[in-house]
């Protein structure tokens, strides 16, 4: 079936410096913020205690636009979507990642097969009465003591609401709180749920990353990261 992300399969990024070109950033800024975030992740929770490398999967990968800025932060990195196009896309970009396309109902992968999971800006794209499927599967495929990362946009940000009212591809966007996805964790089984809100200041330097952190518990910045354990 075709996915409304096959057609953004060319034209993805720009369709993004679009929505968010009044704010006189970049895609990569976002994209950087994401990918120290998860970096952060792996040792914070502690993912690669083991020293073997930690396992990784991005579900919802699109076109891959995050993994240049992952390059050595996993042993694997495996990326999935329901846009085919995307994914052939994606191939083509980063020859280092192995990509699967799935269907929204299931995970091409065995049980346990993660350490870490993560889906960026993908649960609004999901119809509402799926999403306790979906952080199903998440676990599923963890191994137990592995981590889920769901990074979303914050409707509290009325920045935030202006960009996906300018984006093309978010007409149908369900956008939901941070509450609301640690609902859905702990609906579905995982522990040690925490959000943080960041990509609140217009700088990627260590003091304000240090002041962005310090005020992640309060719902203000673009977007946040809801992370818990299988
Ligand atoms: C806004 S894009 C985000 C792409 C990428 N994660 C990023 O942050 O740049 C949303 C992506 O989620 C994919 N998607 C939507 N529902 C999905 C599902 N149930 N399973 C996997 N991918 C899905 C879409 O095809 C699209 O590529």
């Amino acid at each position: 079936m075709a996915s409304l992300f096959d057609e953004y399969r060319d034209s993805y990024g720009q369709a993004v410096e679009g929505s968010i070109r009044f704010s006189g950033l970049g895609h990569d800024f976002f994209l950087k913020a994401k990918a120290d975030l998860l970096r952060r992740l792996v040792i914070d929770r502690g993912l690669d205690e083991g020293g073997s490398g930690v396992r990784a999967l991005d579900i919802g990968c699109g076109v891959g636009s995050l993994h240049r800025h992952l390059e050595g932060a996993f042993a694997s990195l495996d990326g999935c979507d329901v846009s085919k196009e995307s994914i052939l896309r994606a191939r083509r970009s980063n020859p280092g990642v192995d990509y699967s396309v799935c269907t929204s109902a299931a995970l091409p992968y065995d049980e346990g097969t993660f350490d870490l999971v993560f889906a960026s800006c993908v649960l609004h794209h999901v119809s509402p009465n799926a999403w306790h499927d979906f952080a199903r599967e998440i676990r599923r495929v963890l191994r137990p003591g592995g981590v889920a990362c769901i990074i979303e946009h914050n409707p509290w940000n009325p920045l935030t609401r202006l960009a996906v009212l300018r984006c093309p591809f978010d007409k149908d966007a369900v956008l939901l709180r941070a509450a609301m996805t640690e609902a859905l964790f702990r609906e579905t089984g995982f522990g040690e749920i925490q959000s943080e809100h960041f990509l609140l200041l217009p700088r990627s330097g260590r003091l304000a990353r240090k002041l962005e952190r310090s005020l992640a518990a309060l719902p203000l910045g673009a977007q946040y990261a809801c992370s818990a354990r299988a």
